[in-house]
C-alpha cells in the first residue's frame, strides 16, 4: 500500500472553469462523418441522415464545443465545395488524409448536426493553401446577417439566420512539416495578424486562436510560439497546444506520466505568452486552447497498409485500453489545474476516428474505454477548480524525473453544493490510501466513489463485448469531521462525489 494526501481550502479557489475545456473534435477524416456521425439508410438515421445512436452517446458527453473540419483535412479545403444543392456538389480528393471527400456532409450539415448535439463550434479555417480573402468570405457566409454576396448566398441556401459562431481557429498546425501549407514562425505570424485583424474589423466579439506548435517535441517550440505571438499577439485571443500521447513498447510507467508533459508544455506556452505580452507592452493576456489532445498510437502501423482513395476509411481506429483512459483521465486533471489559462481544449477527436465513440456501418454504436473519465470530468467538472494540495510518493521516470502515484484535482460546484476530487492511482500494484483534509467548507458528507479499473489493463470494449470496461462504485471512503480517507485501487480513476450542507 501506498498513502498520499490532499488538503483543500476553501478560499483557494483557482479559476472558474469554462465550459468549453470539455470540447472535442470532428475532423473529415476517415469513420469520423461518413459511417460515424452521417449514414443515410442507418436504422438509427434521422431524416437528416444523422445516426441518433451517436447522437446520443455525444449528448451524453455534454460537449459544449466541437471543433470542425479539420485538423489536417482543413489546410487545402475549398468550403465552398461543402454548400448548396448537394448534386452540384464536387467529390474532391483530400490530400492530407488521401481519401475521396464526396461533399455530400459539408458546412450547413455540420451546423445543423452540432444544433442537435447541443454543441457550439469553433470552426477552423484554411491558411495552408488560402489566406485573408477566404477567411472573410467564411465568415461571412456564416455570420452575416444578410445584404452580401455570401451572406445571401447562405440564405439562398435555406439558412436565414446567421450562425454567429464565435470561435475560429486561424489554420491548422502550421508548423508541421506535413501540414499543406506549412510555414515558418514568421510567415504564419504574419498572416494569422492579416486575418485576425480582418476579422475582427468584421467583429471584434470574435475569439480567434492562433496556431501554437502541433506539439511540445517539435524541433521549432517554443520559438514558433515566440515569434508567431509578437507579429499577431493584438489580433487573437487564444494560441492552441496539440498533444497525443503515445505508449512506446511496454512503458506503461512512462505512457502514464504522460501528463507531466502536458503539465510542462502549458506552463511553458504560459511562460512564452506571458513573455510576449511583456514585449509587445500588452494589457492583455493571451489564453490557451489545447485543442487537439487525446492517446493516438495503436492504428499508426495499420494505418500505412490503407488504400488511397476512398470514403470513409478506416483511419486512425485506435481501440483504446484501461490503460489509455487512465492517462485520458490524468490529461484531464492536468487541463482542469490550468483552468485560470486553459479556456478551451478539445478531445480529438469524438467519432471513430481517436474516439471515444466508435460505430459499425449499419451496426452498433459503443463507447470507448476512454468515454467514461471524459465523460465523468464533464458532468462533475464544471464549477470552480481549487488549488489541490497534494503530497504523494513518486516513481522515476527516465525522461521526466519524479512522477507522481497520484494525480489529482477538486473541483466545487457551489449552486449544487458539491465537492468532486478526481484522482489516478498510477502504481499499477498497490492500493493508494488517500487521506484529505477538507477545510472551510462546513459539513462534507460523503456521497459516491466512482471508479474505473480493471484486472487487465490491456482490456478494451469492443462491438461484442461493450461493457467491458465499465465504471463501477465502490465503498472504500469514509469521511469524518471533514477528514477523508479512502483506497484508491492500482491503476485506477476514481471520482469521489461530496456533498455540502
Ligand atoms: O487529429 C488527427 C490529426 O492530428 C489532425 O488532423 C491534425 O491536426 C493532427 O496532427
Amino acid at each position: 500500500m501506498i498513502h498520499a494526501n490532499i488538503t483543500l481550502y476553501r478560499e483557494l479557489v483557482k479559476a472558474r472553469i469554462d465550459d468549453r475545456l470539455f470540447g472535442a473534435f470532428i475532423e473529415h477524416l476517415g469513420r469520423a462523418i461518413y459511417g460515424g456521425i452521417y449514414e443515410p439508410g442507418h436504422p438509427s438515421a434521422d431524416e437528416d441522415g444523422f445516426r441518433t445512436d451517436v447522437l446520443a452517446m455525444v449528448r451524453e458527453l455534454g460537449v459544449p464545443i466541437i471543433r470542425y473540419p479539420g485538423g489536417n483535412f482543413v489546410s487545402a479545403l475549398h468550403w465552398e465545395d461543402s454548400i448548396g444543392p448537394v448534386e452540384n456538389r464536387p467529390r474532391k480528393p483530400d490530400l492530407a488524409w488521401r481519401s475521396i471527400e464526396p461533399n455530400t456532409f459539408g458546412l450547413n450539415e455540420f451546423l445543423r448536426w452540432s444544433k442537435k448535439a447541443g454543441s457550439d463550434v469553433m470552426m477552423a479555417m484554411n491558411l495552408g493553401t488560402r489566406g485573408i480573402d477566404d477567411a472573410i468570405n467564411l465568415v461571412d457566409y456564416c455570420n452575416h446577417p444578410s445584404g452580401t454576396w455570401w451572406s445571401d448566398l447562405r440564405r439562398s441556401h435555406g439558412i436565414p439566420e446567421p450562425y454567429g459562431i464565435k470561435v475560429w481557429c486561424l489554420g491548422n498546425e502550421m508548423d508541421g512539416p506535413w501540414q499543406i501549407g506549412f510555414k515558418t514562425a514568421h510567415d504564419y505570424g504574419k498572416l494569422a495578424a492579416g486575418v485576425g485583424k480582418a476579422l475582427k474589423l468584421f467583429d471584434p466579439g470574435l475569439e480567434l486562436v492562433a496556431c501554437g506548435s502541433s506539439g511540445p517535441g517539435m524541433q521549432t517550440f517554443p520559438e514558433w510560439e515566440a515569434t508567431v505571438l509578437e507579429l499577431c499577439y493584438e489580433h487573437v485571443d487564444y494560441v492552441s497546444l496539440h498533444t497525443y500521447a503515445r505508449k512506446h513498447g511496454n512503458d506503461s510507467p512512462g505512457f502514464l506520466a504522460e501528463s507531466v508533459n502536458l503539465d510542462r508544455y502549458i506552463r511553458t506556452v504560459i511562460n512564452t505568452a506571458d513573455y510576449v505580452q511583456a514585449k509587445v507592452r500588452s494589457k492583455k493576456q493571451l489564453m490557451l486552447s489545447v485543442d487537439e489532445w487525446n492517446v493516438w498510437y495503436h492504428s499508426l502501423d495499420e494505418d500505412t497498409h490503407i488504400k488511397p482513395w476512398s470514403t470513409g476509411p478506416r483511419l486512425l481506429h485506435d481501440i483504446y485500453t484501461l490503460e489509455d483512459a487512465l492517462v485520458v483521465g490524468c490529461f484531464l486533471i492536468v487541463l482542469m489545474r490550468h483552468a485560470d489559462r486553459v479556456r478551451m481544449a478539445c478531445l480529438a477527436q469524438l467519432v471513430n476516428t481517436i474516439a471515444p465513440i466508435m460505430t459499425e456501418n449499419n451496426g452498433p454504436a459503443w463507447k470507448q474505454t476512454i468515454f467514461y473519465p471524459f465523460f465523468h470530468a464533464s458532468l462533475y467538472g464544471r464549477g470552480e477548480v481549487l488549488t489541490t494540495i497534494i503530497e504523494s510518493p513518486v516513481y522515476d521516470n527516465p525522461g521526466l524525473g519524479d512522477v507522481p502515484f497520484l494525480e489529482a484535482v477538486a473541483v466545487f460546484k457551489q449552486e449544487e453544493k458539491e465537492l468532486t476530487l478526481f484522482c489516478v492511482n498510477r502504481s499499477p500494484d498497490e492500493e493508494l490510501v488517500l487521506k484529505a483534509k477538507i477545510k472551510g467548507f462546513g459539513e462534507c458528507r460523503f456521497r459516491e466513489h466512482i471508479v474505473l479499473s480493471h484486472q487487465d489493463p490491456g482490456a478494451v470494449n469492443s462491438r461484442n463485448t461493450p461493457a467491458r470496461v465499465v465504471p463501477g462504485t465502490i465503498k472504500t471512503t469514509r469521511i469524518e469531521n471533514n477528514s477523508l480517507e479512502s483506497v484508491l485501487p492500482p491503476l485506477s480513476w476514481n471520482v469521489i462525489r461530496l456533498k455540502l450542507k
